[in-house]
């Protein structure tokens, strides 16, 4: 059930208990076996500096029983730990309230106030009416909520460095800004919270130590629309008496002018920075230190230059010792200056930060030339090195990134094109000194080191993982090694795209938000990691980036504005929430932008012309070329017909807009929304389809897959469409794809919902050109952008993309492992366990972390026999599908299945015997092939 918003639930639940039977007190009731657990703050562990005003709360059940669910819960919020424990709930006290509601409960209490800190618990009634023991403490701390809660000023210096100051750096790399203040504080600090957004990107410093372990922070935005600040308790790091904070500014995409490197960049100024310090004293009193012009400001720091894609210069004979500490001499530096607001709206970041996940050791070492050595990293990784070095001063170690390296084994740089991936650290002398850069990051498995002042060891350089933090979402396995290696590489490919915004790419001069890339593929990455609060931040920059008319740009944020109202591209903000809504229950995301969203709808129903839209830019991205030279094929025969591509595109919007007005209420928005698909389903037909031949156009494989995945086709002409598409893959391409980025993302889908699962197995497990088998037998550790990335020109060819991936990790969870969500009840209330053995599979092992718990799906194929251990979570159901032909022959755990307890016979369909289960482990067996 999701139409039902939940406040209205809670609402009525309550009215329901008011009078008898209300309890807000443990009652006598014997306590359940049940355990909440999880407890999480917009799909966030304790998060800090939040700024939702009824933030989500969500808590995940186990129970050791079958079928157990959650009946009532009561959520109490306090505004201290001690309060909490107490029982003291001066925030919100929920009483008990009949919901199974267990996700996204909205926070129900008093106002939320800026700064505070708020500590929750929870427990839940189960199915029987006993109680749970009471969650531990969970917390969540809210961030300035109010422009006015901001007392300090944007500082900075809104100019370059003087001239023949720096000889290094062009000016698109101007040098870090330093920046610093001191101040006292007496009384006894109980808790200091520190709240910045230092743009490009910035790094905080308390009485010497660094704050948090954010690196590249803030998040990326539309800086003239939101600015995200990042909240830290320094509480641990200040002391009575003088204290110091300093900031270290970067450029990052703020200070961006690279002018047409390759195309066109949005800059938006100098760095700048924006700060505030609460502090708290026992005696109740309370003291800020804010950003103004008492601050002082130096360039003359170590770091000579940086920005994400040429690299840093750093020079530890300028480093600046105790700059961050008080008592430092700053006489030298400059005060900072009140400076311009960068224009956006100050928001708290919701999303993880990036931080380094992990430090990776290289496998080898050469030297192709004299005092060239070439560190092979292992992976192709993205982040960046930790060098360790020690020599004389004024050494320069010269450090560059590459994907691949020539057959001279010199690095390939020829594919990274105007991105300069160059590191460059001067030596302070001494003692052994240890540098990794801060403003800049790269995508490389190979290092080319030069100037070392000796020969370097394998330990000389280390390898820093960076990338959005998300946690871990499941964990995939079969017993076909392509498969597995195909998906390693997957996750290798999407964690390193991953940069506050999902980028194409990690190591040439591009690495933007191209949406396209992601329209049903991130639908797959759920399944990898957690990402409803990345994904949701994109959606914004969506919106952000959407300009008056309607237009939504190719690439968001909109640094390179690109706003050519083709229909594939912009598609996501429509396809996106969706899935978000599926994976999450996240509903939120569909109210927010529902506008905007209906905006681009109205704006490019504009372009439909006789029941077609011909809009495109791109075409079917990247299919497999005929030459193996070539970046994109010149065939007509590979090429889709702009036409197909934009109104089957438009068709599948509106189908989802359809469902997202039934959602928000919006009943007149979704009869017209109905009426235009009727009209386009219609035009495509019309235009496109040929009877004589059973096929759309000229019959490429994606104007087959597209009007099938989104049911175009009239239901008489279905078959015939679907035998053309596998005529096209068996005879044409011998059983390889012949999909671009477009296709490629329902691609597999259809094939399986068509009956033909064996010909996506083959594509799996398959390792000719072209195919993710082929990529990884050429060496691949990633994905490539192009199917012939080994032998194609280099000016496209980048070694780390994910648009290629297509909808194949939907496949490996949704078919393959058979976990997927009920859209009737998302966020996987309700799960569809519908496995689909394939090719010569014989195991199958996948979990997937939803919002309520893990959900196991694993099997084995033994003979004629399906063995099929699974796991659903309390207070979640499932529909369990298991491939049989009849109910006769499965049995649950060795007995009968539907006599099984916990176990309830539903119905048998195509190859399958249906159960409803609740939540806990289940042992399926089988005994006949399907
Ligand atoms: C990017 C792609 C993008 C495409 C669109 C490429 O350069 O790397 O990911 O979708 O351009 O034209």
């Amino acid at each position: 059930m999701t139409s039902l918003p939940l406040p209205l639930l809670i609402a009525l639940a309550a009215c329901a208990l008011s009078g008898a039977g209300r309890t807000g007190l443990p009652g006598p009731e014997k306590e359940s076996p049940m355990t909440v657990t999880d407890l999480t703050c917009e799909y966030r562990t304790d998060p800090a500096g939040i700024d939702a005003v009824s933030p989500r709360l969500s808590w995940r059940m186990s129970s050791p029983a079958r079928g157990e669910r959650q009946t009532a819960f009561q959520v109490m919020v306090a505004t201290s730990r001690e309060a909490l424990g107490a029982d003291r709930a001066d925030a919100w006290e929920s009483r008990k309230i009949l919901s199974e509601e267990s996700v996204n409960i909205p926070y129900g209490g008093a106002p939320l106030r800026s700064g505070r800190a708020y500590f929750w618990k929870v427990r839940a009634w189960d199915a029987q009416g006993a109680a749970t023991a009471w969650s531990a403490t969970a917390t969540w701390s809210m961030g300035l909520l109010d422009p006015e809660d901001w007392k300090g000023v944007w500082i900075g210096l809104d100019k370059g460095e003087p001239a023949g100051k720096d000889s290094v750096a062009a000016d698109r790399r101007l040098p870090a800004r330093w920046l610093r203040k001191e101040f006292d504080a007496h009384g006894g600090i109980v808790r200091a919270t520190a709240s910045i957004s230092g743009l490009g990107l910035s790094e905080l410093y308390v009485n010497g130590a660094r704050a948090g372990d954010h690196v590249l922070s803030p998040a990326l935005s539309q800086y003239p629309k939101t600015v995200y600040y990042v909240t830290h308790d320094v509480t641990r790091l200040l002391k009575e008496g003088r204290n110091a904070v300093g900031v270290v500014l970067g450029n990052g995409r703020f200070f961006a002018p690279r002018q047409n490197q390759p195309t066109f960049t949005q800059s938006f100024g100098f760095p700048k920075l924006l700060f505030q310090l609460h502090c708290e004293f026992a005696d109740g009193r309370s003291a800020d230190v804010v950003s103004d012009t008492t601050w002082s400001l130096t360039t003359d720091g170590p770091i000579r230059a940086n920005n994400e894609y040429d690299g840093e210069e750093y020079d530890a004979r300028m480093e600046l010792g105790g700059w961050a500490s008080p008592g430092y001499d700053d006489g030298s530096w400059q005060r900072a200056r009140a400076v311009s607001p960068p224009g956006g709206v100050l928001r708290a970041q919701m999303a993880d930060p990036i931080r380094v996940t992990a430090t990776i050791s290289p496998v080898a070492v050469t030297e192709p030339r004299p005092g060239m050595f070439i560190f092979d990293m292992g992976q192709n990784m993205v982040g960046w090195c930790r060098l360790h070095v020690e020599g004389t001063a004024g050494t320069r170690v010269v450090l560059r990134h590459a994907e691949t390296l020539r057959d001279d084994g010199t690095l390939y740089l020829d594919n990274i094109r105007g991105a300069k991936v160059t590191d460059v650290y001067t030596l302070k002398g001494g003692a052994a000194e240890t540098y990794e850069p801060r403003f800049t990051y790269h995508g490389f498995r190979y290092v080319e080191m030069t100037g070392y002042p000796a020969r370097p060891g394998p330990g000389s350089l280390e390898g820093r993982v960076v990338n959005d933090d998300v946690k871990s979402a499941g964990e995939f396995t079969c017993s076909d090694p392509v498969i597995n290696r195909t998906y390693r590489n997957i996750v290798w490919g999407v964690r390193g795209n991953y940069r506050s915004m999902p980028t194409d790419c990690p190591q040439r001069d591009e690495r933007q938000g191209w949406l396209g890339d992601r329209s049903a593929e991130s639908r797959g990455e759920t399944y990898i990691f957690a990402i409803d609060p990345l994904y949701a931040k994109w959606l914004r920059d969506m919106e952000d980036a959407q300009r008056e008319d309607g237009s939504v740009s190719d690439v968001c944020p909109s640094y390179w504005p690109l706003y050519n109202d083709n229909v594939t591209w912009p598609s996501s903000t429509v396809i996106i929430p969706g899935a978000l809504l599926d994976q999450y229950a996240d509903s939120a995301v569909i109210t927010r932008h529902y506008a905007s969203m209906v905006r681009w709808i109205d704006h490019m129903s504009a372009y439909v012309v006789d029941g077609v839209i011909t809009k495109d830019s791109y075409g079917d991205w990247c299919v497999p070329p005929e030459d193996p030279k070539l970046i994109h094929s010149n065939d007509p025969m590979r090429k889709t017909a702009p036409g197909i591509l934009a109104t089957t595109y438009f068709y599948h919007d509106l189908r989802l807009m359809s469902r997202y007005a039934t959602l928000t209420g919006h009943d007149a928005d979704r009869a017209r929304f109905d009426a235009l698909a009727a009209v386009l389903r219609d035009g495509l037909n019309r235009a496109y389809y040929r009877p004589g031949d059973g096929w759309y156009d000229n019959g490429s494989q994606t104007s087959c897959v597209l009007p099938l995945a989104f049911g175009m086709v009239p239901d008489a002409e279905r078959r015939r469409v679907f035998e053309h598409l596998v005529r096209k893959i068996t005879v044409e391409t011998h059983g390889h794809i012949g999909t671009g980025l477009v296709g490629g993302q329902w691609l597999n889908r259809v094939l399986s919902d068509n009956g033909r699962p064996d010909i996506v197995c083959n594509f799996a497990t398959d390792t000719t050109y072209p195919g993710w088998g082929y990529m990884a037998t050429k060496g691949a550790t990633t994905i490539w952008e192009l199917w012939n990335g080994n032998t194609a020109d280099p000016a496209m060819n980048s070694g780390n993309h994910v648009m290629l991936v297509g909808d194949l990790v939907i496949w490996l969870y949704e078919y393959l492992a058979g976990i997927r969500p009920d859209p009737a009840a998302p966020g996987f209330r309700r799960t569809i366990l519908k496995p689909v053995p394939a090719g010569s599979l014989t195991h199958v092992r996948a979990t997937h972390t939803s919002p309520y718990g893990e959900i196991v799906s694993e099997w084995w194929k033994e003979g004629k026999t399906f063995r099929w251990s699974v796991g659903i979570p309390a207070n979640t159901t499932a529909e369990v599908c298991v491939p049989s032909a009849g109910p006769g022959e499965v049995t649950e755990g060795g007995i009968a299945a539907a006599r099984a307890s916990g176990v309830r016979f539903l119905r048998q369909e195509a190859g399958y015997t249906v159960f409803a289960v609740g939540g806990g482990t289940y042992e399926f067996r089988s005994g006949g092939e399907r």
